[in-house]
């Protein structure tokens, strides 16, 4: 069984919230810190603003039980810590690296009230270095710097959280990595207990694998289109070789979200400093750019050649299914282009509400689809393949449907009068229908 500890944890973003509610909910005594008071004053009232399962229940657990607190100050909050967990942003910076500002703030502010012995812990993915650096700028022999990236998926961060694959920590002082990994013995994941650099490096190593592997799909799948193969029975092909393993195989308009753009570039900046050509991380930056255009460049195609005064419907804005999030999401990078060619767009997501610069944002999908000369599908929301293919095809005024998840039944739209494109699959126009 774990040991109950105090706990603080400095940020009550996506990753923080979900670390205090779910550190709570293993029965350890946890102060969240936030500087923004109107929501630090929300979630001491229960009220969680983030879309994510499971969590507004455990934060309302913990609330209630009174082991996960609130608070606006990290100086008093500190004072009688086992474990503070650094939850600030690392935004992409200047030129592409991690900014490290919001960190520097906390340390110089909880520096000196740190009690000894208390482990400084970073769970924002930080540049490999960061744990050396910040132990500098403490200047603490009796306070150990501790490295434990979180590998949450937003969606499931609190069952990624809870049921995690693995527990990453790492420090360059004797027992400090142990006794952090120790707060998370109640869930039995195998840990891996490191030094400082290496942590660190395992989140960044971890994140642009999958980017990579993203890319190495859409260019698969650009090939097939080119040799008449299909996507979905070549990944299915490679999913069963467990070397390879079944997930992160399909196809997309590009990877996007908070964490996949920001480590792959800050992964790049870290080898520069290093002076290290990582030509193949690079490649696959590029890739996901050229997907990108690829999507345009077909949407315009079926518009018919030209995207001014064309009318664009997107389904779809959020950068996965599942969420509200739109940071570096790929739909809004493809609306951006769209737009900037002069294009009128229309998108509907159930998850996001109000107007976008160069949008209309619609209350329902059928909105999306009136007037318009083609129909994207941006995010796989399921709710998207139930829609009335039919009663679209009537309010449109094109007949393209161009979907970039691989979400929709292609039958189901072809049988509506509509023509469908997919990615990575052979085109489908509504004269092979009547083949059929
Ligand atoms: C990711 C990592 O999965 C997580 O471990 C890390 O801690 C944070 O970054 P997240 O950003 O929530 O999590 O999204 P994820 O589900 O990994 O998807 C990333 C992007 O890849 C999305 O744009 C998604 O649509 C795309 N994707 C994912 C695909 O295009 N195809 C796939 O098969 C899987």
């Amino acid at each position: 069984r774990t040991v109950a500890a105090r706990i603080v944890v400095v940020g009550t973003g996506y990753v923080g919230l979900t670390t205090g509610a779910c550190l709570a909910s293993l029965g350890h005594h946890v102060t969240c810190v936030d500087v923004d008071a109107a929501k630090v004053a929300r979630l001491a009232a229960g009220r969680v603003d983030i879309m994510e399962p499971g969590l507004a229940e455990l934060v309302g657990r913990g609330l209630t039980k009174g082991n996960l607190a609130f608070v606006g100050g990290a100086r008093d909050a500190v004072r009688d810590a086992a474990a503070v967990f650094l939850c600030v942003p690392t935004p992409m910076g200047a030129g592409g690296a991690a900014d490290l500002r919001a960190v520097e703030v906390v340390v110089a502010e909880i520096g000196d009230a740190l009690p000894s012995g208390c482990a400084l812990v970073t769970k924002s993915t930080v540049p490999v270095g960061t744990a050396r650096r910040i132990g500098e700028l403490l200047g603490r022999d009796d306070v150990p710097v501790v490295s434990n990236p979180e590998f949450l998926r937003e969606g499931t961060a609190v069952e990624d959280f809870l049921g995690p694959e693995r527990i990453v920590v790492g420090s360059d002082t004797p027992g400090a990595a142990e006794r952090v990994a120790d707060l998370y013995r109640a869930l039995g994941a195998p840990s891996v207990v490191t030094d400082a650099a290496s942590a660190e490096l395992v989140k960044y190593a971890a994140n642009c694998f999958l980017a990579m592997k993203l890319s190495y799909v859409n260019a698969i799948a650009e090939l097939c289109e080119r040799l008449g193969a299909d996507i979905d029975a070549v990944t299915e092909g490679m999913g069963h070789d467990r070397r390879i393993g079944r997930s992160f195989l399909k196809p997309g308009p590009g990877w996007g979200g908070s964490c996949l753009p920001k480590d792959t570039s800050a992964l790049l900046r870290i080898a520069e400093s290093v002076r290290y050509d990582f030509g193949l991380l690079a490649a696959a930056v590029d890739e996901n750019i050229a997907q990108r255009d690829r999507i345009i460049a077909r949407i315009a195609g079926a518009a018919g050649g030209d995207l001014a005064g064309a009318r664009i419907g997107l389904l779809g804005l959020a950068f996965k299914a599942g969420t509200d999030d739109l940071r570096d999401s790929p739909a809004l990078s493809v609306a951006s282009v769209l737009c900037a060619h002069g294009a009128e767009i229309t998108a509907y997501d159930p998850a996001v509400a109000g107007d976008l610069p160069g949008m209309t944002v619609a209350d329902n999908a059928y909105r999306v689809a009136k007037g318009a000369d083609v129909v994207v599908v941006l995010t796989e929301w399921p709710e998207f393949r139930r829609l009335d293919w039919h009663y679209l095809a009537a309010l449109m005024r094109g007949d393209a449907v161009v979907d970039t998840r691989n979400l929709l039944e292609p039958g189901v739209v072809l049988d509506a009068g509509l023509s469908w494109q997919g990615i990575g699959r052979p085109r489908r126009a509504v004269s092979a229908t009547s083949v059929s």
